[in-house]
């Protein structure tokens, strides 16, 4: 009988989870923080149908809770890179992030899309209804290879062309920013509200 002798994973996409020790007293302050940019703003409209997104860079904003969860991306980040395994260090990156809130209300939800030219995209949960069995307000992964329908008759995981996840509140996501992704329709009263960030690195300057 022929011997295998080797079997080897090639091109995987990593997606990582974090979570943040104190998101209780994070959550509250973001949402008052939201609830404050709201009264100030219509926002702008992206991936989102139905809802609100805040407009310009949300980590430019003063306020504590900001100021957090930027350093808790900064750290995700980071902490991705080593998990995968980068060897370019840390000191030769600057790292540039720029984030946005998204509110999904009842039958809000965000159409497919990727985040072309960044490195890693990440989504932290602020509030998510909790719902029953179902796909209200999961997110979505899309397999970005090619040609995958053709190999849906194996009904193998290596193949599958899509994943889902519905992370809790005070959950971080990670994933590279080329990987199509989308929300399904919040069918909960309360609203879905996320903070999407984009994590793009250059070469550093050299510092005299
Ligand atoms: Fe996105």
């Amino acid at each position: 009988m022929l011997e295998a002798t080797r079997y080897e994973k090639l091109f995987s996409t990593p997606v990582l989870r974090f979570r943040a020790p104190d998101h209780a007293a994070l959550n509250a302050a973001l949402l008052e923080e939201g609830a404050r940019m709201r009264a100030l703003s219509d926002g702008t409209h992206k991936s989102n149908r139905g809802g609100w997104h805040s407009e310009g860079n949300l980590f430019d904003g003063k306020p504590a809770c900001l100021r957090r969860l930027r350093d808790l991306a900064t750290e995700a980040v980071f902490a991705a890179n080593d998990r995968i395994g980068a060897t370019t260090p840390r000191a030769a990156l600057d790292l540039k992030l720029f984030a946005w809130m998204n509110a999904n209300p009842k039958g809000g939800f965000n159409a497919p899309h990727t985040h072309p030219g960044a490195h890693w995209s990440g989504v932290y949960y602020v509030a998510q209804p909790a719902v029953a069995p179902g796909n209200s307000g999961m997110i979505e992964f899309v397999d970005p290879r090619s040609d995958l329908p053709n190999w849906r008759i194996l009904k193998a995981p290596p193949f599958r062309m899509k994943k889902k996840l519905r992370p809790q509140p005070g959950d971080l996501i990670l994933f590279p920013s080329y990987l199509v992704h989308w929300v399904y329709p919040n069918e909960a009263e309360e609203e879905r509200v996320s903070i999407a960030f984009n994590a793009t690195f250059k070469p550093a300057k050299a510092r005299k």
